[in-house]
């Protein structure tokens, strides 16, 4: 399908500009393709520009553009105490004018850090759960918002991670972006590797090159998850999202078994080990780039993996797309001291 048409298709859904500039920078990273004997470029998606950035203002452009033409002034979300959804969700309702309510699963604590002291910054209204799952919040949700329409509010819900085929329009979108930067760049990537978890992410850059550009694999590495969900929730979102725009595709569920890579969980989402930790330090003292240690910092020790194993072959041309989450540095700093 033409890179137009998939445009003119996208276009025609309610949408906000809040990534600054309207498009992310794409670095070369020269000192680690040197040493990796590959080229390797990022894709500064931690550069989106609401609060701290990262990937799930893509995914907002969609969902508020979505309820701002249904008439809602509420947004209601929901995530881990230290959730970057949750924050960039409030940062951009507020930018917006929007009301927020975050639901965290957690306990509250006298010392706020991280994102949760973020949270209070842009001035969320926070209500602490605990809960363990965000299945568990749902109904917290709903409730929430039933309570709000009794006092004439108009709410919207956004699930955990963004994760609705409105929201992964997103990363289609950031396809459209990639592609056109290419051809500005001349170059051509063989491979887009990123961090998986909700799977918005996955889905819209899985199903985006495959429509546009199918020559270009898209690989999403698991940061702990469990492995059978994420490529349900992205084989679900894949689907729901082409139903959406109208359109068919021919991905398919086994494209996506070998395009969701395990193996670099490192004992489950949200634990950090030295793996982890000497793979940012490593990033970090070759290009003054830094990863977060539960999405990026994984996602970056899987990439190079795959190129000492020649599963992505020496010598390809590949995308590591930085989809941010760095202030989680500042919340597990008493768990990275130790491993410095
Ligand atoms: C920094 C960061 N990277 C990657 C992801 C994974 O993105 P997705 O939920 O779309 O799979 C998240 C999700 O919370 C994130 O915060």
């Amino acid at each position: 399908m033409s890179y137009y048409k998939i445009k003119s298709l996208i276009e025609k859904f309610p949408q906000v500009n809040l990534v600054s500039g309207s498009e992310t920078p794409i670095d070369f990273l020269e000192n680690l393709s040197r040493e990796l004997g590959t080229e390797i470029y990022v894709k500064r998606d931690d550069l989106t520009g609401v609060a701290i950035g990262g990937n799930k203002v893509r995914k907002l452009e969609f969902l508020l553009g979505d309820a701002l033409s249904k008439g809602c002034d509420t947004i209601i979300t929901t995530g881990a105490i230290h959730s970057n959804h949750a924050l960039e969700t409030a940062g951009a309702a507020k930018k917006l004018g929007l009301d927020v309510v975050l639901v965290l699963r957690g306990e509250e604590t006298a010392t706020p850090k991280g994102n949760y002291l973020l949270d209070k910054l842009v001035g969320a209204d926070i209500r602490i759960v605990n809960v363990s799952t965000g299945k568990e919040t749902i109904p917290i949700m709903e409730k929430i918002a039933q309570e709000l329409e009794i006092n004439g509010k108009k709410p919207y819900i956004i699930p955990t991670g963004g994760a609705t085929p409105i929201g992964t329009l997103g990363y289609i979108k950031c396809v459209l972006e990639i592609v056109k930067q290419e051809k500005e760049l001349g170059v051509s990537f063989d491979y887009i590797v990123h961090a998986t978890s909700s799977g918005g992410t996955q889905a819209g850059l899985a199903l985006g090159f495959h429509l546009i550009k199918p020559t270009t694999e898209v690989l999403g590495i698991g940061v702990g998850d469990p492995r059978t969900e994420v490529i349900e929730s992205v084989w679900e979102l894949i689907n729901s999202t082409a139903k959406l725009l109208k359109i068919e595709h021919s991905l398919t569920k086994e494209y996506l078994e070998n395009h969701t890579i395990p193996g670099y969980g490192f004992g489950g989402y949200g634990k950090i080990t030295k793996e982890v930790v000497d793979t940012i330090k490593y990033v970090g003292s070759l290009e003054g780039l830094i990863l977060d240690p539960i999405y990026t910092g994984k996602a970056m020790y899987g990439t190079v993996d795959l190129l000492k194993k020649n599963i992505i072959p020496k010598g390809s041309t590949i995308l590591f797309i930085h989809t941010g989450g760095m202030t989680s540095i500042f919340q597990y700093d008493d768990i990275i001291r130790k491993f410095l």
